[in-house]
């Protein structure tokens, strides 16, 4: 695909379902919930909110209209904005890129996880239970086998392009996980344990308040919302010219938020309602435990509630939960491949074959030194590289590109621009208002 004739997504509706098929994912269904139940519940999630509409909605808007301006892979769009600052160019998309491949080094070991849910409840239902037994276990072998998986899957969709891979997928999948995740939230609500998990998430205890939690709510409404690693920016490069870039923005952050919302209170209460089955959630100190792993715990108690209908639902959401973190995998490869095609002019078979070769070998050395590197690349990529580069890139909107030519771009897909609130604000606001917040959390 030549720089020339770029990909397009074919209507507005698709792309909202790509970039929202990007932020909703792992992010939300096995994140958010786990950080909200170790960081004191309501809290996290009062803190997380404001850092969505604060931080990552203003900095949403801003990736976004790189990528349209500078049609092209993201070390390319900074280029465009920032046209004298070549080597800045590059080393900011390099390291863009390598955050966005490491993050799906962890990215493909967990959603494994779930291809080994899914799988053991495929097992379970053909009454193969020695199979099950193994993909449900944790070890170096089974892990490995279930990270190839997806990330074979995840080539094979980036390897298909934007119309007939990214799009497609995204377009017809997402509503069904909405629906699905819908009627279990209404369900879990008839078990016993439930209302618990309910007054956790809802009633804030403002002692767990601590400058750490606003760092790792700033770190998780990033992850979320796929900010900081280019990937937005990729995906703006193929959003058409008459599209209106704040309103989508709001319309991507909503969807993502509400499926993250919407997570937590199925997973809260699915919590409480396995605690109340005997399944150990909690240390004696009151700690959670194995946090890693805790929707993997509580999900498969809550199925075992609904008697045989309970497999044949697990499979079907295990299944969903697949395609949720798929549509975002393939956007963070989608990263790297782009840079190889439109960078070092590779074909993108090619290119998805040895980028996503090569990640398939991180992710495997991350399997072999579980205890030491995964809880390190998570740190390094989502609670350090993605607010950094978030930064770096409201820098360069507010200060590097120039305001008449940010105007303009916007301008393309919202005429009306200049008489509304939004631009009242934004500009100053991802000028002065972001950079100062995202430094002071992090010394805070
Ligand atoms: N937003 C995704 C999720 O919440 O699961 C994760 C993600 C996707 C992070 C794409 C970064 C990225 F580039």
């Amino acid at each position: 695909m030549a720089s020339n004739s770029r990909a397009q997504f074919s209507s507005k509706f698709g792309f909202i379902m790509a970039a929202a098929g990007s932020a909703v994912g792992l992010g939300n269904i096995w994140g958010f919930p786990t950080q909200t139940a170790s960081n004191g519940g309501a809290v996290f999630l009062f803190v997380y909110l404001a850092m969505i509409c604060l931080l990552a909605f203003p900095m949403l808007v801003a990736e976004l209209t790189i990528g349209r301006y500078g049609q092209s892979d993201p070390i390319g769009s900074i280029r465009a904005v920032w046209p004298k600052g070549r080597s800045g160019a590059i080393l900011l998309g390099l390291a863009a890129m390598i955050t966005a491949s490491l993050i799906l080094s962890f990215y493909s070991i967990v959603a494994g996880w779930l291809v080994g849910s899914f799988a053991g409840s495929l097992f379970d239902i053909v009454g193969l239970t020695t199979a099950s037994d193994w993909v449900n276990s944790f070890g170096p072998a089974r892990n490995l086998t279930l990270m190839v998986t997806f990330m074979l899957l995840t080539m094979h969709v980036v390897k298909n392009g934007v119309h007939d891979g990214i799009e497609l997928w995204s377009t017809r999948l997402m509503p069904v996980l909405f629906g699905l995740f819908a009627i279990l939230i209404i369900y879990i609500f008839t078990l016993d344990g439930a209302t618990e998990g309910l007054k956790m998430y809802l009633i804030p205890d403002f002692s767990h308040l601590s400058p750490k939690l606003v760092v790792s709510a700033m770190g998780q409404a990033f992850f979320s919302l796929s900010l900081g690693v280019g990937t937005i920016m990729v995906y703006g490069s193929y959003l058409s010219k008459d599209i209106n870039i704040p309103k989508t923005a709001a319309q991507v952050a909503a969807v993502d938020t509400g499926v993250a919302i919407g997570a937590g209170l199925l997973i809260l209460p699915a919590m409480f309602v396995a605690k109340a089955q005997g399944v150990q959630i909690f240390s004696e100190a009151g700690e959670l435990l194995s946090s890693d792993t805790l929707v993997f715990t509580v999900l498969p108690a809550m199925f075992d509630t609904m008697g045989g209908a309970g497999l044949v639902v697990s499979l079907i959401f295990f299944l969903l939960m697949i395609i949720a973190a798929l549509t975002s995998s393939i956007s963070m490869l989608e990263v790297p491949v782009a840079c190889a095609i439109e960078e070092l002019n590779h074909k993108r078979s090619t290119a998805v074959a040895w980028i996503g070769g090569l990640i398939t070998l991180i992710a495997a050395v991350i399997v072999f030194n579980f205890g030491a590197l995964f809880g390190l690349v998570i740190e390094i990529t989502t609670v350090y590289g993605q607010p950094i580069l978030g930064l770096c890139f409201a820098l360069l909107v507010g200060w590097v590109w120039s305001r008449n030519k940010l105007l303009e771009e916007i301008k393309q897909g919202y005429p009306e621009l200049e008489k509304g609130l939004f631009w009242k604000i934004w500009p100053l606001y991802v000028r002065i208002v972001c950079p100062v917040f995202m430094i002071l959390v992090f010394f805070a």
